[in-house]
């Protein structure tokens, strides 16, 4: 079978750890050169040697804030200079500043709101803008559970979560007739960096295992194989669309 990627161009933003890794390492696998914007530089360029010895494809790495217009314009431009198109986007960034309703600080909810949501806005305009040109392109958004279900101090970041289902929709509403597609991925509990201080222990772990129906921990790739799908031809009838990826944790929206 051919590769489901075969000739298409990624960008993937904080593709050098976690969920962003794995999926740039299965994207490449699938046949994508990847672009890998991210704002730490030594876990991109570890993330670059790896996939390119693994599967000799083309990576190129950019150190990029996504909450940065100009920074998120200049990856657009040197993803299209190097690769002379994008056909994928995955908006992976995302940061988690817990505090409580009455005592979260002004500055903590922007930085938030900033990095979720307005970095996912900000990178899906500057490609989506590349994109109409050939007429094709896929946005995946990574959301979170967290965007349907309340959670203790994550009034921040199920705000920005639940922002990035709505834009979600508009992108696939507003460019669906241009071949632009926009969907969404809310993954539950995942072994990552971000989630490490939640997972320290066995008897944490054991307790995160038994909160979803198949009583296992989701692993990156696990994020990552649900984002292959968006981002090939089997989901050429699917746009707007929300999969929550949390082992039957969370059911339904
Ligand atoms: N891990 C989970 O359980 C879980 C659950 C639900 C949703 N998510 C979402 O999945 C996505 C990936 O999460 P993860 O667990 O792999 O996180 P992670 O912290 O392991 O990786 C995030 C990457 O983004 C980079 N980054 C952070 N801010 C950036 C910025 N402003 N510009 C560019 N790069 C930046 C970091 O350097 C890091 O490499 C996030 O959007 C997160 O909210 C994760």
């Amino acid at each position: 079978m051919e590769k489901l990627l075969k000739d298409k161009v990624a960008i993937i933003t904080g593709g050098g750890g976690g969920i962003g890794f794995a999926t740039a390492k299965l994207f490449a696998e699938e046949g994508a050169d990847i672009v890998i914007a991210e704002l730490d530089m030594k876990k991109a360029e570890n993330a670059k040697k790896e996939i390119e010895n693994e599967t000799g494809k083309r990576v190129l790495t950019l150190e990029v804030d996504v909450s940065k217009k100009k920074q998120v314009d200049d990856m657009v431009k040197r993803a299209v200079n190097e690769f002379g198109k994008i056909d994928i986007l995955v908006n992976n960034v995302g940061i988690y500043l817990a505090d409580s309703v009455l005592t979260l600080s002004e500055e903590v909810w922007d930085k938030v709101i900033d990095t979720d949501l307005k970095g996912t806005f900000l990178c899906s305009q500057a490609a989506a803008k590349e994109m109409v040109k050939g007429g094709y392109g896929k946005i995946i958004n990574i959301s979170s559970c967290c965007a349907i279900e309340p959670t203790p101090g994550q009034v921040a970041y199920g705000a920005a979560k639940a922002g990035v289902v709505s834009l979600t929709r508009d992108f696939a509403f507003e460019l669906g007739e241009k071949g632009i597609y926009a969907n969404a991925i809310l993954p539950g509990m995942t072994v990552t960096d971000m989630t490490k201080d939640f997972l320290k222990t066995e008897k944490a772990r054991e307790e995160w295992r038994n909160k979803n129906v198949l009583k296992r921990l989701g692993q990156p790739v696990d994020q990552a194989k649900v984002a292959l799908f968006l981002a090939s031809s089997l989901s050429d009838h699917v746009t707007g669309e929300c999969i929550i990826t949390s082992a039957g944790a969370v059911m339904g929206q």
